[in-house]
């Protein structure tokens, strides 16, 4: 069965990030795909205090909510991580939760242990009030390199500009259509790649 986790990284709940996202999780349950969803205003999420904790274990020593999130990222085959741009940038909170995966880089670059006994794709969704070209630029570097620390191949991003208001992405069907779109995709592209894995095939 394939495991899409949706991770919601916007404070303002039923936002154009949240409603983008949902509709690829719609999208990922359409091809049958088991959907489990993360609102990072649920969890308590301290930032990386920069202790080196992680550094001989990969596991992160703080106690909190996060410790509920690794598994997750873990067992998920598709990862679609969705947050607005802040200050260029994605929110706080999610970057509380890239920040802590630092205990993901320090068990992949420093013990030499990746963690990829299955197949992962990170996907991003983003929008922007903005309408500037490098507008997304910062947070998909960001992401690509959050992805990268649990093997999780970078699968892409859709991103919107000049979206401002609560819900104003509602007036763009054809956004919400691409990310339906996204979504499917994304889980018929994984079962593809399996069965290629499967029947031998060249990857
Ligand atoms: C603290 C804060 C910082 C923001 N910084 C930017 C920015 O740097 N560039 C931009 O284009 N929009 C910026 N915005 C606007 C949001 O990206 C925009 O309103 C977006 O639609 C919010 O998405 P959401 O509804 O999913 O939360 C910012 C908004 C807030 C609240």
């Amino acid at each position: 069965m394939m495991k899409v986790l949706g991770i919601f990284g916007s404070p303002r709940r039923g936002g154009n990030t949240d409603i983008l996202l949902e509709e690829a999780l719609r999208g990922a349950e359409k091809e049958g795909a088991k959907v489990e969803r993360l609102y990072l205003t649920d969890f308590n999420i301290t930032p990386c205090i920069e202790c080196h904790g992680c550094d001989q274990t990969g596991k992160c020593v703080i106690l909190d909510d996060m410790q509920r999130i690794y598994p997750k990222l873990l067992e998920s085959n598709i990862i679609i991580l969705a947050s607005p741009i802040f200050f260029y940038g994605v929110t706080g909170y999610t970057k509380a939760l890239i920040d802590r995966s630092q205990a993901l880089w320090a068990k992949k670059y420093l013990l030499k242990n990746p963690s990829s006994k299955i197949k992962r794709r990170g996907f991003f969704i983003s929008v922007g009030a903005t309408k500037g070209e490098k507008l997304f630029n910062g947070a998909i570097l960001t992401v690509k390199y959050f992805f990268d620390t649990f093997d999780a191949e970078y699968g892409g991003e859709l991103v919107f500009r000049g979206i401002e208001g609560k819900g104003d992405i509602l007036n763009h069907p054809e956004a919400l259509q691409q990310a339906f779109e996204t979504g499917r995709r994304l889980v018929l592209g994984m079962k593809e790649g399996q069965s290629h894995l499967k029947k031998g095939g060249i990857r």
